[in-house]
């Protein structure tokens, strides 16, 4: 499975194009709205959605001159209503509203909601034929034979914003595609890329949090730390560029500036570097198929000193095998790894459970899965898998308090 994006044809090169932001107040949406901000005449704002964030949604969509911002959560609507009284913006809530968003007519989607929680909105907007930038990897994870085909039957796009991803996007010569050796994915090893499994048994959610390049959202951030979101990309990768899975490489490269690579069986290896701003990739995205100006810092190769590489160690970080097995097994396997991720990093940032557990828990879980391989036919299945890995893991989690 792979999308060839070389026969896309864009609907109209014509500004300015329409936007609709899922996740807007999350760290990718904020990178996204910071760029429309900066050439606010190639933009017009279909819809903006958020979870929570009701403040800062509607001072988007004010600044942003939205015509439709989304709360998820219902209870949040008269607080978002008040805020955008006289303003004319359409307020909305509820998961039903998120999905009307996506439906709204924009030809450009970023999909920035984190988690499974972005699975049904990034779909409809694949099905609608928009052109997808997508961040939100754990759809593509959870369902990733779904919303290819939706990308190739409806003719929309569906572009790679994780930043590995976009840099091979930039690399790989589709012409080419018979002649790669391998994907590189670069890993910057995250905030115990150092340490013993001792002093990361005792690890806190706040010293996990501190990512050593990157400013990110919780939950990717926690998973930097287990060294999962590699496990996410591998799977990513093997989605979006149609290679087995023992033609993906990992590569620990603590610096953050090559993103990715791509390596011929010529004996070239192209690489992408810049300096670890996403909007790098979200201008890549926002410009694309063309290629627009962004504001991110340049990179200054005399005030870089090295850059290194290391293997990754598997066993610190049990996570990257987990996720090599959940690729090779396929069916069900990346839905539950997933799910029980998920569900166990949010209780290990509720200090319910200790950071070594979350990668045991995963794998306990996706031990007693009986049937791990079985195909997965609709998104009704891939629902009930995940609602029930989650159950599995709220057990699982039980009597693991850490102590410290
Ligand atoms: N951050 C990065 O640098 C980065 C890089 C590559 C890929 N990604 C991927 O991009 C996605 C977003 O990451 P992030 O770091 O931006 O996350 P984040 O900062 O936690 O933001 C998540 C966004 O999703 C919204 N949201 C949460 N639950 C929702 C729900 N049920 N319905 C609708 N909206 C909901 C949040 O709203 P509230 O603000 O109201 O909670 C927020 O706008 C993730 O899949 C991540 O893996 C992120």
């Amino acid at each position: 499975m792979a999308l060839d994006l070389t026969r896309w044809t864009p609907p109209s090169a014509s500004r300015p194009r329409r936007i609709t932001i899922l996740g807007s107040t999350g760290s990718v949406g904020q990178s996204t709205v910071d760029l429309i901000e900066r050439d606010p005449e190639c933009y017009r704002i279909e819809a903006l959605v958020a979870g929570n964030a009701v403040e800062m949604l509607a001072d988007q969509a004010r600044r942003l001159r939205a015509r439709m911002a989304v709360v998820a959560n219902p209870g949040r609507y008269l607080q978002l209503k008040e805020r955008l009284a006289g303003t004319g913006i359409e307020a909305a809530a509820g998961p039903e509203a998120v999905v009307e968003a996506a439906e709204r007519p924009a030809e450009w989607v970023m999909a920035a909601i984190v988690g499974f929680a972005g699975l049904q909105s990034t779909l409809v907007a694949a099905r609608r034929g928009a052109m997808v930038a997508l961040a939100n990897k754990e759809a593509l994870v959870c369902a990733g034979r779904l919303l290819i085909e939706a990308v190739e039957e409806s003719g929309g796009a569906l572009l790679p914003v994780d930043s590995e991803h976009n840099a091979i996007f930039q690399v790989l010569e589709p012409q080419h595609r018979h002649a790669i050796d391998r994907l590189i994915l670069t890993a910057s090893g995250g905030p115990f890329r150092k340490w013993s499994l001792v002093d990361m048994a005792q690890a806190s959610p706040e010293q996990a949090l501190a990512h050593p390049n990157w400013d990110m959202g919780a939950k990717i951030s926690i998973d930097s730390a287990t060294m999962m979101n590699k496990g996410l990309e591998l799977i990513e990768a093997h989605l979006l560029f149609g290679l087995p899975p023992d033609q993906v490489e990992i590569v620990v490269h603590p610096q953050s500036v090559i993103h990715s690579m791509v390596a011929y069986r010529d004996g070239s290896v192209l690489a992408q570097l810049g300096t670890p701003d996403m909007r790098v990739p979200i201008t890549y995205a926002l410009g694309w198929p063309s290629r627009i100006d962004g504001p991110a810092a340049r990179l200054d190769f005399g005030a870089l000193s090295a850059l290194t590489f290391e293997p990754p160690d598997s066993g610190r970080f049990p996570s990257l095998r987990l996720a090599r097995q959940a690729l090779t097994t396929g069916g069900f396997a990346p839905i539950v790894m997933n799910a029980t991720n998920e569900a166990a990093v949010a209780a290990f940032l509720a200090r319910r459970i200790g950071f070594l557990d979350i990668a045991g828990i995963v794998e306990d879980v996706m031990d007693r899965w009986d049937d791990l391989g079985s195909s997965v036919e609709s998104l009704q299945d891939v629902e009930a898998a995940d609602r029930e890995a989650r159950v599995r893991t709220e057990e699982a989690c039980k009597g693991r308090a850490p102590t410290n």
